[in-house]
């Protein structure tokens, strides 16, 4: 089935872009780093792994078996195609799936991970309903945008506030990730350099392609000046926010 209008134009902005959201491979590595026990026996489920940037850099980094999941499949076909080209198809998988209903077995995983996405489930929902599908003992990393500084301006607290309203303070988050059965084994901010030189800087690119490719398309317009206003909040108040990495052990 052909995607409606809206869905087609949300995916035309972001096509062709490094990642989907703010990372950096440095801070997937350094994620890494604080899971125990890594091996070639490890297996890791990746949900919403976009076009895979941090997939790849976890199959780079470790001998991990890992599956992949993101519900846009032309994504899952970029990311298998990088594993055929890399020759990583014995321990690589990307697959069609909703993070909202995955039928794995319980107990099939030793790591979670899940950069830029859990938000689409919310962060508890998404600790609670994944658990089962961890071995006693397993991790789940995951990043999750925070307040860095209380009173953020007006302007900023009302974009962040109507665009994710579940948005908190880091202390709140690792609260929450505790009172869902975590302990944290480690966090930490990502750099400024994950949301521009790795997310917006190309996104920004695309933006300004995108508003000439359909220059009569109001609802074209529209999206693209949605777009660029979240890239404008970033340079005004990114001192206000960030994106934080935690690796947490089911407790
Ligand atoms: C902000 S992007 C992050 C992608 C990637 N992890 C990265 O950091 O570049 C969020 C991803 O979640 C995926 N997604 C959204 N809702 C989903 C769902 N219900 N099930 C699976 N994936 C979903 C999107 O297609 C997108 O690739």
């Amino acid at each position: 089935m052909a995607p409606d209008r809206a869905t087609a134009l949300f995916f035309d902005l972001f096509s062709g872009l490094p990642r989907q959201g703010p990372g950096t491979a440095a801070s997937t590595r350094r994620a890494l780093r604080l899971v125990p026990g890594v091996g070639s026996r490890t297996r890791v489920l990746d949900i919403g792994c976009g076009t895979g940037a941090q997939t790849q850099v976890l199959a780079d980094s470790s001998p991990a078996r890992i599956v992949a999941i993101d519900n846009h499949p032309p994504f899952i076909d970029a990311l298998n195609g990088e594993a055929r080209r890399l020759n990583l198809t014995d321990r690589l998988e990307a697959r069609v799936a909703d993070m909202h209903s995955l039928d794995f077995a319980d107990g099939s995983f030793d790591l979670i991970w899940c950069e830029g996405a859990i938000y689409n489930v919310g962060v508890e929902a998404g600790l609670r309903d994944w658990r089962r599908l961890l071995r006693r003992d397993g991790h789940v990393a995951l990043t999750e945008v925070c307040w860095n500084k209380p009173e953020p301006r007006a302007e900023c607290a009302a974009f962040w506030n109507g665009e994710y309203p579940a948005i908190r303070d880091t202390a709140a988050l690792l609260r929450a990730v505790e009172s869902c059965g975590y302990e944290v084994v480690g966090h930490f901010p990502l750099p400024a350099s994950a949301w521009w030189d790795d997310y917006y800087r190309p996104l920004q690119d695309n933006v300004t392609a995108f508003r000439k490719r359909h220059r009569d398309e109001p609802d074209a317009q529209e999206l693209a000046e949605q777009c660029q206003h979240e890239i404008d909040i970033w340079h005004a108040y990114s001192e206000f926010y960030g994106y934080e990495f935690l690796v947490l052990r089911v407790g």
